[in-house]
């Protein structure tokens, strides 16, 4: 198995992977849409195939993780990719990893949290929204939940400090913090 960060050669396969696993190249999240293959990120392979790819966005000191996926589940793949995402993050000194998942996905919400992510805020309605730009964003999700809100979780690097100029930067950030 082998890990690299996203190359410019790497940004085709990646576009095939992410429409494989998301019903086309486009994700939307917190009401913004992304192509993960334009992105930064982590690719982990094995035999040449893609098993695994983490894609983020850097903003505001903040890391937006955009997309998580792993083809073979259980043997640790998302775990390596999150905690490559982790050393990133704190080797440049960004003060927060956050991400967005979906109501129907109890997995990621378990997987997540035993990794020290918080879950900070529910958007009731978002999917629907998102749905608006993505008719590919199914109805249905898992274990037959219909997929409706955004659950938005965050895992803080260094302390947060509610000074007033810094919420409002949060806020817009997904952090959930005061009025959406
Ligand atoms: C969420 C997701 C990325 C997790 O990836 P993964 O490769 O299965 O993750 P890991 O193998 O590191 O860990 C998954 C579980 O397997 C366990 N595990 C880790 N290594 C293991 C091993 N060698 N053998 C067996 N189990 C193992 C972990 O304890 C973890 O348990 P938990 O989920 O109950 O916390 C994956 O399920 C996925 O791609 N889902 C679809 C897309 C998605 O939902 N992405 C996240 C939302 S944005």
């Amino acid at each position: 198995m082998t890990r690299s960060t996203i190359q410019d050669t790497d940004r085709e396969s990646i576009a095939e992977f992410v429409a494989a696993h998301w019903g086309c190249p486009l994700i939307v999240t917190y009401g913004q849409c992304f192509y993960p293959h334009q992105e930064q990120g982590f690719i982990e392979r094995r035999e040449g195939r893609i098993v695994g790819l983490l894609t983020y966005r850097v903003h505001d000191d903040q890391m937006h993780l955009l997309t998580l996926n792993s083809t073979v589940e259980g043997t640790g793949i998302g775990t390596s990719l999150i905690l490559q995402a982790l050393e990133t993050a704190r080797t440049q000194g960004w003060r927060r990893i956050w991400l967005t998942t979906t109501n129907d996905n109890v997995r990621a919400l378990g997987f997540y949290q035993r990794l020290g992510f918080r879950l900070v805020a529910v958007h009731p309605g978002a999917i629907d929204e998102a749905r608006k730009l993505k008719p590919q964003i199914p109805e249905i999700g898992l274990h037959d939940i219909p997929i409706r809100d955004e659950l938005v979780l965050e895992l803080w690097l260094k302390p947060y400090l509610p000074a007033p100029a810094q919420h409002a930067a949060t806020c817009a950030d997904g952090s959930g913090r005061g009025t959406p």
